[in-house]
This record gives C-alpha cells, structure tokens and sequence, in this order.
C-alpha cells in the first residue's frame, strides 16, 4: 500500500506532529506501507492566476504545471492520501486553498475515482470540522471515492501534543482509513457527486450542440460515454435511474447553453 502524506500547512506544527502520530500507527499496524512525504511549502507554487486554461485547454496548458504535474502523479502513484492542514480562520490555510485552486479543473473532468483519503486539522478552539469538511467536499468533486475525516481542537499555539481523548480518536480514524484502503473495495458515489459526473457527460456529448469552441471536457467525457458512473465503482439501481435523469437533463442544457470566452 503507498500513502501520500501531504503537508498542507505553511510549517510543521500541531498539525504535522498529529500527522505524523497517524502514520506511526499505520506503520505498527503494517510494515509493509510506503509513505511518500509532500511539503507544499518546499514546492513554491505560485497563486492560480485564473487564466482557466486548465478547463478550456487541459491543465497541461496551466502556467504553473511544471510544478502541479508532478503532485498528480505522486497521487496518481498512491493508493491513498493523507491530507494535513492547519485550520486558518475556519478554513484551509491559504497554501492549500491555491493548491486546490490548481486542480479545480477536476470538478470538470474527475479522475481519482479509486483513491481514498484522510483529512487531519488541528485548531486552536474552533474551526477544524470546517476545514476538513471544505477538503472533504473539493475531494468529492475530484472523484476520491472516500475522505475520512479527523479535525481536533488542538488549544495550543503549535505545542500541542497529542494525548488522551485526542488519540484515541485519532486511532480510530486512521484505523477506519487504513481498514478501508486495504480492502480494495470501493463506495458507491454520493448523489451529489453523480450530478456533475451525469451533468458534464451530456453536456459534452452532443456532437451537433452549437459549441463556440472545443474544450479539453469534450476529449474528456466520451470514455464514460453511457455510465452513470466510472467503472468498477458499485453503482445501486436507484443511482443508476437517478444519472439517467440528470444526463437527459444535461443533454438539454448542452444544447442551450452557450459559454463565452475571451480569445
Ligand atoms: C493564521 C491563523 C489563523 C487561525 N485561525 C484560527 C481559527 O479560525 N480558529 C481557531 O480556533 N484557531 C485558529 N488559529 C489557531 C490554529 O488553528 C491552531 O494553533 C492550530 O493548531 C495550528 O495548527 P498548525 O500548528 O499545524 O499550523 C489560527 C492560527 C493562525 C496562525
């Protein structure tokens, strides 16, 4: 099993030293798990300029992707990701949030269908279940089949060292995610997750649609071209019957909606 642990905070605080408390226990636990460690403060990467060349073009075309491509193949390469993020004003810190901003474009065209994650915050009193749960919820959108979640109230100015009540629930997250990756079994989506899936399909299927231009979402799509979801993930009836819906709603939209850009 390969785990990608990813720093998502400017330092290696409270957080890191909770993380780190994670991945000793998985180490007990299995010898035989490799961990890869990503520090997105040694990356440098600079804020997304909001060009959206990574939705129009493909995200190859991003200006910075020198920096991000390699970041989606250590995921690529993992079977699973650790995420740690420090809880800034009830949210991700700012070097998170412009990370995410780079792989926004996977709300569009998802693709880590077979990955699961774990997402730890600490924080000072307040805030860390809406920092993992902003994870959580990008996450989804990407495809990641699972997030665990492990928020803690740290009350301490990064000399927090996790004991008690907070080990304890943090043994029974890792234990959860560490359960769930080595099962190689995997989650139905979430509804809210087969809208979009559903939605992008159709709209990008329309051969015929008056496009103003071809985005890198019509290459995209026609691999799942009549699945309500991608292949492998269960899929009950019932989930089935409702992307049925939403692909015929999204065909209707295709047709109608014209997007601008600026040339
Ligand atoms: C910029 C900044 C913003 C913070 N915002 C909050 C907050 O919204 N709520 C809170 O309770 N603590 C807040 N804190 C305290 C941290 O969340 C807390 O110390 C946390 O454990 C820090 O984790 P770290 O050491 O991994 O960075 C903030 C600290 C900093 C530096």
């Amino acid at each position: 099993m390969k785990i990608l642990v990813m720093n998502g905070s400017p330092h290696r605080g409270n957080t890191w030293r909770l993380t780190q408390c994670v991945r000793e226990m998985i180490q007990q636990w299995d010898k035989t798990v490799e961990f890869t460690e990503l520090h997105l403060t040694d990356i440098g990467l600079p804020f997304c300029t909001g060009c959206s060349n990574c939705f129009r073009k493909g995200h190859r075309y991003c200006p910075h992707n020198e920096k991000i491509q390699p970041i989606m193949d250590l995921i690529d390469k993992s079977d699973a990701v650790i995420f740690s993020v420090s809880c800034f004003q009830g949210h991700l810190t700012g070097i998170m949030k412009n990370f995410t901003d780079h792989l926004a474009f996977l709300i569009h065209r998802p693709r880590y269908f077979y990955k699961k994650a774990l997402i730890i915050s600490t924080t000072g009193g307040v805030g860390a279940d809406s920092t993992t749960k902003a994870l959580a919820a990008t996450l989804a959108g990407w495809g990641f089949n699972k997030s665990y979640q492990l928020p803690i109230a740290a009350y301490s100015w990064n000399a927090y060292e996790p004991g008690g009540r907070d080990l304890q629930k943090t043994e029974k997250a890792a234990t959860r995610f560490y359960q769930d990756v080595k099962s190689n079994s995997f989650h139905p989506p979430s509804i809210g997750v087969l809208i979009p899936f559903n939605l992008f399909q159709a709209m990008c299927s329309d051969k015929d649609g008056d496009k103003q231009y071809p985005t890198e979402d019509d290459r995209f799509w026609p691999q799942y071209a009549g699945m309500q979801y991608a292949p492998g993930i269960p899929l009950p009836i019932h989930k089935r019957l409702f992307g049925m819906i939403f692909h015929s709603i999204g065909k209707h939209l295709g047709r109608k909606m014209v997007i601008s850009y600026k040339k």
